[in-house]
């Protein structure tokens, strides 16, 4: 049985009060980590006061990006070792958003993902399609390629502990969620992957999320799909009352 993980991904949203407001006011409410990894990833100036905050509790705090160097002339970056360094647990790495914005290849996700597990970070790897892409029908393919290209050099054990998230491109901000069926074969898809690629053991270890539009109205039935592990969220992450329901959705999934 594959432990649910709900991420959150705050993005480049809330002031330094609206996020210490928001530990506050879930710190007490957080399921039973037995039941549900719960983690929120937070803008990189704000994640030393974040891990402090959250010590005692059931919430792990993540970075949104890092560079693959760990030191190194490059300005403006942050390094895994730094990330490491204050105690930060999880890293998304190769966002739809870096890639299309930051020009983020699937050769420097790769490079990140090694970095992450050298420095003891487990990398939330992203893939995904656009609406030219699925509508082409070229989803599966395209979501084969990143991540093959992302776990490139790993081991079976290494790969069973990382976490992947299939976020189709269109469904995120939109309001536009994937039917949970298709987002089910997608993340089937990745899957089969990790198999064709690890083994039967790999693939029935590694936990898939799935992200684009989750709100509370809509992750049940995502959770009740067989390949559907967990949820990356963006907008309803945001709020206190909507990440908890997330939460409480995933611990009685
Ligand atoms: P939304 O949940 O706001 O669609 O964002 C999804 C996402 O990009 C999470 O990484």
């Amino acid at each position: 049985m594959r432990k649910p993980i709900i991420a959150g991904n705050w993005k480049m949203y809330k002031s330094f009060d609206e996020a210490i407001d928001f530990i506050d006011a879930i710190r007490n409410a957080l399921p039973d980590k037995d039941k549900v990894d719960a983690v929120v990833c937070a803008p990189a100036i704000y994640l030393p006061a974040l891990v402090v905050e959250t010590e005692e509790t059931a919430l792990a705090i993540g970075a949104q990006n890092m560079h693959f160097e760990n030191e190194g002339a490059f300005t403006g970056e942050i390094s895994p070792a730094m990330l490491a360094g204050i105690n930060v647990d999880y890293v998304i790495l190769g966002h739809s958003e870096r890639r299309e914005m930051f020009n983020e290849t699937d050769q420097a996700v790769n490079k990140k993902v090694r970095a992450a597990l050298t420095n003891g970070i487990v990398p939330i790897i992203c893939c995904g399609e656009t609406l030219e892409e699925r509508e082409a029908g070229s989803t599966a393919q395209k979501v084969a390629g990143q991540i093959t290209a992302a776990l490139a050099g790993f081991t079976a054990e290494e790969v069973a502990h990382m976490v992947l998230a299939y976020e189709p491109i269109w469904a995120i901000g939109t309001g536009k969620t994937a039917t949970a069926d298709d987002a089910n074969e997608t993340c089937g898809a990745i899957r089969s992957v990790v198999e064709e690629l690890f083994g039967t053991e790999t693939a029935a270890e590694v936990r898939i999320q799935y992200g684009g539009s989750v709100k509370p109205e809509n992750i049940v039935e995502l959770l009740s799909k067989e390949h559907i592990d967990g949820a990356l969220v963006g907008g309803a992450s945001l709020q206190a009352d909507s990440y908890l329901k997330l939460l409480e959705a995933a611990a009685n999934a």
